[in-house]
Parts: structure tokens; C-alpha cells; sequence
């Protein structure tokens, strides 16, 4: 397979042909698509059963850790089938294609939730980011059923690969990288996008120590499964404007 084909086919959410978790390095296409692979990994509840794609509550925000222990990301199943195709630009300005949503309905997603603007982030305490419904009003800008960051009313479109709607953020929430099995199993393999973990390590070190036990600790890649939760399980306050 020509490297151009095969950057074509591991860069997309959604229809992975070839296992990107075979992959280990950075991959940046010649056609500017990013695209990063990290352990494969299975999506699980909290008593090590697989999650099954068909189960999840539309409009839920899930959590998970990953890629790495210390950074956790969204896991939504929308209402309806997202967009596919969408080109997105990371804030230097390179642009990659999301390729949409997986499951039976393509209205399944997964975003770090590492805001882009200045790296708020789902938090054990409160979470001022998180998917607001469709209908569920927002001071962020007039579309619903969009992911909000409250510190500063940036909105990202969920179903657009969380293309920036409004608000000061300079990028799309990087993309978590998912497969759907035919068991309907969900395994997240790797990053889409620009992602801001090497920051967020670096400015979250007392939080990191607290939550988990160390920056060392949180920088470890997660391996084998991920455990989901609830936002409401996960964090004790989820704060929405
Ligand atoms: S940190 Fe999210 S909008 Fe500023």
C-alpha cells in the first residue's frame, strides 16, 4: 500500500480499515492530516464488562481515561448520525479530515476533554466542560446540543468533530480515536488532531500529584481497557452556562 493510500485509510474516525494501533510513531500525512496512535484499548464499565456501542444513553457525557491515565476524555453517543468528511484546522493551521461518527447510527464520539483555549478539563471536583443537549440553552452561542467550555464560553459542534463554533478557543477539541467491532464493542486506538497533553502535564502538576499520585503516574499510557463513567460519577459538580 502507497504511504499517501494509507494515511487516507488510519486517519478517519470512524471506518478504520487497517489497525492503527499497529502504528507506533507520530504521523503527520503529507496531505496535512494528523493523526496519532496510541495503545488499543477497550472501553469497559466499572466492573471490567465490555461497553456495548447499542447500550449508551444518547446524549450522555461519558468519561474515560485516555490516552494517558491523567487525561480524560468524552465518550457521546449524539442523537442523530454526525457529519462525516469534515475538514478541520489546528491552530497552526494544518488542516485533517474527521471522518464522523462510529457505531450503527455514526453517532457515536469521543473527545479529549482537555479544553483548547487554556486547558480547563474535566476535574474530580466540578467540570465547567462537558456536551449540552440539544434544547438545552447555552450562553455560548445559540446552536444546542454542543460541548461548552464555561470558564470562557468557547462552544464546539460535537457533530463536526468539534469544530469551534464560538468563543476564544483557537482549535477543535482533539478527537479520540475509536473502533466499533462487530460484537459492538467501542476500543479507542489513538488521537486526532492537535492535542494540548504535552501542556496540560506541564501546568497541571500539583492537580496531577493530587488526582493521581504524580505527574509520572498520570503521564502512563493506558493499556488493555478504560474504564467509563458518567460525568455525574466521575466529577462532583458539573457546571453549565
Ligand atoms: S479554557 Fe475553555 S474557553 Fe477558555
Amino acid at each position: 500500500m502507497q504511504r499517501r493510500e494509507f494515511f487516507k485509510v488510519v486517519a478517519g474516525v470512524g471506518a478504520v480499515i487497517v489497525a492503527p494501533s499497529l502504528i507506533t510513531t507520530d504521523l503527520r500525512a503529507d496531505d496535512g492530516r494528523l493523526y496519532k496512535t496510541y495503545n488499543k484499548v477497550q472501553l469497559v464499565d466499572a466492573k471490567g464488562n465490555p461497553i456495548l456501542a447499542s447500550k449508551l444513553l444518547e446524549e450522555e457525557n461519558y468519561i474515560f481515561n485516555y490516552p494517558y491515565v491523567g487525561v480524560s476524555s468524552f465518550l457521546i453517543a449524539l442523537p442523530e448520525k454526525t457529519e462525516t468528511d469534515v475538514t478541520l484546522k489546528s491552530e497552526s493551521g494544518e488542516e485533517y479530515i474527521w471522518k464522523g461518527g462510529i457505531g450503527k447510527k455514526g453517532n457515536i464520539v469521543a473527545y479529549s476533554s482537555i479544553c483548547s483555549h487554556q486547558m480547563t478539563h474535566v476535574h474530580k471536583n466540578e467540570s465547567f466542560i462537558s456536551y449540552q443537549k440539544k434544547g438545552q440553552k447555552t450562553m455560548a452561542c445559540k446552536q444546542t446540543g454542543v460541548m461548552v467550555c464555561g470558564s470562557h464560553l468557547s462552544a464546539y459542534d460535537a457533530n463536526k468533530g468539534c469544530k469551534v463554533i464560538s468563543g476564544p478557543a483557537p482549535q477543535p477539541l482533539a478527537s479520540i480515536v475509536l473502533e466499533h467491532h462487530d460484537d459492538d464493542t467501542l476500543w479507542a486506538v489513538g488521537v486526532l488532531g492537535s492535542d494540548k497533553f504535552h501542556e496540560f502535564f506541564k501546568a497541571f502538576k500539583s492537580e496531577l500529584k493530587e488526582q493521581y499520585g504524580g505527574a509520572r503516574k498520570a503521564k502512563k499510557k493506558v493499556k488493555e481497557t478504560a474504564q467509563v463513567v458518567t460525568l455525574a460519577e466521575f466529577t462532583k459538580d458539573i457546571i453549565q452556562y
